[in-house]
């Protein structure tokens, strides 16, 4: 399936503009995801087989999740369940509406199979956003696997109210989504990676801890998203937020700064461009950060490990280094919708191989 796509699909789609195939292909996913007939054959073609994994005090029936970034206006929520996701993780949402970056803001770096993005959180704001979600629910299509959000901060808020402004968007969406992520790692809002730091992290985490402890409803994980340009030292700091502001877990990694080598001159041209930076160049960073998290956290604080995973040898890379979940996002435009389906099964396949019940004693065990 996968070889089809490459050689048939692929191709043609990649002679046109990339985010104008992104918003056609979202259409297509939101009109199938309508139908429960076409949703079902979509699900026999591509769905993945049952690998169940338990981990931030939800049930997943697979480890491997659509990355954020993917479906901004919670357009296609059935849709990810069908093509064989475990998980989905939707937005960046902000609490206010906004347009994003100019276009051109998508580039294909196709040799290195890699994409630069400054999309900028275009997004139609939280309350926009938990409208559509509510649609998918009252048409009876919601997915059965869990459904989290990946919050950003509103472009046109400053700095110093950064905290009110997650707060107000995790007030209005606890109730409709299973996880929550912080994400204080996407370069293309100005200065917002400056959250990672950990002061104005833990004020964040606070605010969100506050909407919790007042919504009175059970606890919802939450998890923080980092950088793959952070050192060691800052990942230790916001490590040391995780207990006093009960984290659920880490998301390693958002897409990075750095650029790799190249000889290509086209190649040098795309990687000019301002932008965060996704696919295989960035793969053995990500690896290196969620090594490093689970050893900090001696394996007790659950990992998502994102970045560069191709294929199931990725998954398992990231999954062996210390994630108990993966996602991906850059490897579903280049290798298709079959993608998940093969890394699932190959993700067993190793399993068997090593005699393993359980894909959770695979996690860590090449960190320990
Ligand atoms: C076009 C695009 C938009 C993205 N938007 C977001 C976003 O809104 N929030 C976020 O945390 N990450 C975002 N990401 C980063 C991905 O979620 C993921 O962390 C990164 O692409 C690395 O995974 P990959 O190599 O599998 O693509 C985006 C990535 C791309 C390519």
């Amino acid at each position: 399936m996968s070889w089809l796509y490459r050689r048939l699909v692929r191709p043609v789609l990649f002679t046109q503009d990339a985010e104008k195939i992104h918003r056609r292909t979202l259409r297509a996913l939101s009109r199938a995801s309508h139908s429960e007939f076409v949703s079902g054959m979509v699900q026999n073609v591509f769905g993945a087989p049952p690998l169940p994994i338990k981990t931030l005090g939800l049930d997943f029936p697979n480890p491997v999740g659509l990355a954020a970034g993917m479906d901004k206006y919670a357009e296609a929520v059935p849709a990810w369940a069908a093509l064989g996701f475990g998980f989905t993780e939707l937005g960046a949402v902000t609490w206010l509406a906004q347009p994003g970056n100019p276009e051109p803001r998508l580039f294909r770096a196709i040799p290195d199979l890699a994409i630069i993005n400054r999309m900028g959180f275009n997004n139609p704001g939280a309350a926009a956003f938990a409208e559509a979600l509510s649609h998918w629910r009252q048409i009876g299509r919601w997915p059965n696997h869990p459904v989290g959000i990946n919050l950003g901060k509103s472009k046109a808020t400053p700095l110093a109210q950064a905290a009110e402004d997650y707060a107000n968007s995790f007030k209005l969406l606890l109730p409709l989504l299973d996880f929550f992520v912080v994400n204080v790692s996407s370069p293309n809002t100005p200065n917002l990676r400056q959250l990672q730091d950990k002061g104005a992290l833990d004020e964040i985490l606070a605010a969100l801890q506050a909407v919790q402890s007042t919504s009175g409803l059970p606890a919802k994980p939450v998890l923080v998203k980092v950088a793959p340009d952070l050192s060691f030292e800052a990942l230790d700091e916001i490590l040391e937020l995780a207990g006093p502001r009960r984290l659920a877990g880490l998301i390693a990694t958002n897409t990075t700064l750095a650029r790799p080598e190249t000889r290509e001159d086209r190649l040098r041209q795309i990687y000019l461009e301002a932008g965060g930076l996704s696919g295989a160049p960035l793969r053995s960073r990500s690896t290196e950060v969620v090594r490093h998290l689970y050893r900090r956290s001696e394996g007790k604080l659950p990992i998502i490990g994102v970045g560069g995973i191709f294929n199931a040898a990725d998954a398992w890379e990231k999954i062996t280094a210390g994630a108990s979940l993966i996602q991906i996002y850059t490897s579903l435009v280049y290798e298709g919708p079959g993608v998940v389906k093969a890394i699932v099964r190959g993700l067993w396949e190793r399993l068997e191989e090593r005699g393993l019940r359980d894909l959770s004693e695979a996690v860590g065990s090449d960190s320990r």
